[in-house]
């Protein structure tokens, strides 16, 4: 009914108020927390900053943010119901709505502490795969309980050969559940200069925000409500972070930030229908995982830290290199190498040193191709430059979202 259709979202002035409230109170936490992430040795050294390894950044501020996100998403969930309150409407109180945020809430959390036990413990990749396909299974069983859709729509020009629809069944839920572990890696491995974990974030956030509002009036508007349900807060708590991780940062965002992030979007999307709007708004990432896989599962040596090298004579940042011996390479590190090289993807360059052959490559990032592409730059420009890329993306998206859909799916 007409009623149910309005829940997923507070009217919007209580909306702004709450969500102004939110940022003005992560704007004066933040720097007013720093000595206790100092006092508990939650700091890391600016990596890219002549002074950088004598000063101390506080590291997973995102906690900060991330706290007051949940506690704002929670405080207005009363809200968000209270017209079910009365003993009239009790009766008509839609619990399938409470119980998709419920779940929403706990993958949220679930990854806010991931991230958190990553800052401080620095886990293996197992736990970084394994946690967050958890964490998403509540996801997924809501998911299923709820509407069950795995058909998919085929293309104009594939429907002679597969028919109009097909059934993906199992495997759209493998498919959501991988979808919530990509995004939460995603934007932690784009990463290690500053402003840029939560200035993609925000980008892709506001993307997302805009195309929900589009989307509102529709049909299915309900779920694009449930989304800015979350976005608004999510987006009023990063932006003071993004104040203060911008150049020269004076905090460091952590995993926390970047692990919550990811299934904030991973979560909007899968419960609204819009994952694979989602992954248009995630073509940076995707295009960046695809360039680590190499180093990711150690077919090239993969340093600790991939993140651009600074040259303090000029004080800018250059393509950092992975060196390592030519025999230390396996078959696929060979073969990967080689079709880089061919495309022109990659720096690569061999030489002898005691007799023996090394090879030199730049670590496989989407900011070290940027670099290798552009020349080095100043740090502040490199972000400013994959942000815009992030944004074309995004415009690009909406693109491939509406004029290119009608011509793939027709209507
Ligand atoms: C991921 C990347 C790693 C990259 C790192 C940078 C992969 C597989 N891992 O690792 O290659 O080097 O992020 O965040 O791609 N730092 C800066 N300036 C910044 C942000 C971070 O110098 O603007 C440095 C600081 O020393 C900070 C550290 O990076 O303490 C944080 O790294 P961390 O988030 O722990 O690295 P990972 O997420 O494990
Ligand atoms: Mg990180």
């Amino acid at each position: 009914g007409k009623l149910s259709l309005g829940v997923m979202l507070p009217s919007l002035a209580i909306m702004g108020v709450a969500c102004a409230l939110g940022a003005l109170i992560t704007f004066y936490l933040l720097p007013s927390l720093t000595p206790m992430f100092i006092h508990a040795q939650l700091f890391g050294h600016d990596l890219s900053k002549v002074q950088g390894r004598q000063i101390r950044t506080p590291e997973s501020m995102g906690v900060i943010t991330g706290c007051v996100f949940l506690v704002l998403t929670i405080v207005l969930i009363p809200v968000s119901f209270s017209d079910y309150f009365s003993l009239a409407h009790k009766a008509a109180f839609p619990h399938a709505e409470l119980v998709k945020v419920l779940a929403a809430l706990l993958s949220i959390a679930c990854m806010l502490l991931l991230g958190f036990a990553d800052d401080v413990l620095d886990l293996r990749w197992r736990h970084k795969l394994l946690l967050p396909s958890l964490a998403s299974l509540p996801l997924l069983m809501v998911y299923y309980v709820l509407f069950d859709g795995t058909v998919i729509v085929v293309p104009v020009i594939l429907r002679p050969l597969l028919g109009a629809n097909i059934d993906l069944g199992l495997l759209y839920y493998l498919y959501m559940g991988l979808l919530a572990v990509f995004c939460t890696n995603a934007i932690n491995i784009l990463a290690g200069i500053n402003g840029l974990e939560v200035g993609q974030s925000i980008v892709m956030a506001a993307s997302i925000l805009v195309f929900n509002v589009g989307e509102m009036d529709g049909s299915l508007g309900h779920y694009h409500r449930f989304s800015m349900y979350f976005l608004l807060p999510y987006l009023a708590t990063s932006l003071p972070l993004l104040f203060y991780n911008w150049y020269p940062a004076s905090m460091f965002v952590g995993d926390t930030f970047c692990y919550y992030s990811g299934m904030t979007l991973a979560v909007v999307a899968i419960l609204g229908h819009f994952s694979k709007t989602l992954l248009l708004f995630f073509m940076p990432q995707i295009f960046n995982f695809l360039y680590s896989v190499p180093q990711l599962f150690h077919m090239v040596p993969c340093p600790r830290h991939r993140l651009p090298a600074f040259n303090a004579e000029t004080d800018r940042v250059q393509m950092s290199l992975s060196v390592f011996k030519q025999q230390d390479l396996r078959f696929w590190g060979r073969w990967i190498l080689y079709v880089f090289r061919m495309a022109r993807v990659i720096h690569y360059r061999e030489f002898v040193k005691e007799e023996e052959v090394w090879v030199e490559c730049n670590n496989m990032t989407l900011i070290n191709l940027v670099l290798r592409i552009c020349g080095p730059m100043h740090e502040q420009t490199l972000t400013i430059v994959l942000l815009v890329f992030q944004v074309f993306c995004s415009v690009l998206a909406f693109f491939i979202r509406y004029p290119l859909a009608y011509l793939f799916y027709g209507e």
